[in-house]
């Protein structure tokens, strides 16, 4: 596996690439890696199979700006050996683990903003945060130039947000959806799961107790208030669970909806001591 630790040094191996006539996938992501990621990194390899063969880079980096002042970059868990061991078993063909200098220069003044998808549900509760998601996302894009590139379905806004601006911009990358990776009790695979303290580790798989039964309300033909209010009431059993915000949308582009006609993807953010924890599912009325 190739380690580029600059710009100049990725954009070198993927033209190669590229003049060899091979497509190439990339997998974003911010390190401290775990299965969910390793799942991400296997679509990618699937796709390039099926293009008959081709490239996969793992980009890591743990982007400053998509960080809200108050919240601690610094505690952001780091481990790059672990990650480059993890990656090398996965078969990845070059890692991408570029300085924050390389990817901010001093004096830029661009940014990319998606309007509406950047600044509801997750968007409000982390002013910012998408600003910072759709920026860096597209200069990987640019420095990698990849033909695909996978993300979790766990971040659902943030999938959503980068498909939008895929389409909005004419980016010519394939958006690779990949299903949530949970563990046995049904908690989505995270990063933060490791800064849970036990006693809020144990209790945090009411998060996927709570959309299960949304789920079989919403096939059942359950109103949106009362999965709403069944869902307030499961969380809020659990004392060590701080609910942030339960949002019930269109499963396709995040609008409000009034009444379960169509597909809707449900939200959850909730804290557990100073973890904000998310999950989604999307559901079929
Ligand atoms: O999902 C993440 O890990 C990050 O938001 C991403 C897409 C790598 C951008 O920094």
């Amino acid at each position: 596996m190739q380690i580029c630790r600059s710009t100049q040094e990725m954009r070198d191996c993927t033209r190669d690439w590229r003049l060899g006539g091979q497509p190439i996938a990339l997998v974003p992501t911010m390190g401290a890696l775990h299965s969910g990621h390793l799942t991400l990194v296997a679509r990618a390899r699937q796709w390039v199979d099926a293009q008959g063969g081709g490239r996969v880079v793992t980009s890591i980096f743990v982007n400053p700006t998509q960080f809200g002042p108050s919240e601690d970059l610094d505690k952001y868990p780091r481990n790059e050996a672990g990650d480059l061991a993890l990656l090398r078993r996965a078969g990845c063909d070059a890692a991408f683990l570029p300085t924050v200098p390389d990817i901010y220069r001093p004096g830029a003044q661009t940014h990319v903003e998606v309007d509406q998808l950047g600044r509801m549900l997750m968007g409000r509760l982390r002013p910012g945060h998408f600003r910072g998601v759709a920026t860096v996302v597209t200069k990987l894009f640019n420095i990698v130039q990849p033909d695909a590139a996978a993300f979790g379905e766990k971040d659902y806004q943030q999938l959503t947000l980068i498909r939008q601006m895929v389409a909005d911009l004419d980016i010519p990358v394939e958006i690779l959806p990949v299903p949530t990776v949970r563990e046995a009790d049904g908690l989505a695979l995270s990063s933060r799961n490791q800064r849970l303290t036990p006693e809020d580790r144990a209790a945090a798989p009411v998060l996927a107790r709570a959309l299960d039964e949304a789920q079989a309300q919403v096939a059942a033909g359950a109103s949106l208030a009362s999965v709403r209010s069944r869902l307030r009431r499961t969380i809020a059993a659990e004392p060590r669970a701080r609910i942030g915000s339960i949002d019930i949308r269109d499963a396709l582009d995040l609008s409000r909806v009034s009444t379960i006609a169509r597909p809707v993807v449900i939200l959850l953010a909730v804290r557990f001591g100073d973890v904000l924890l998310i999950d989604q599912r999307v559901a079929q009325p």
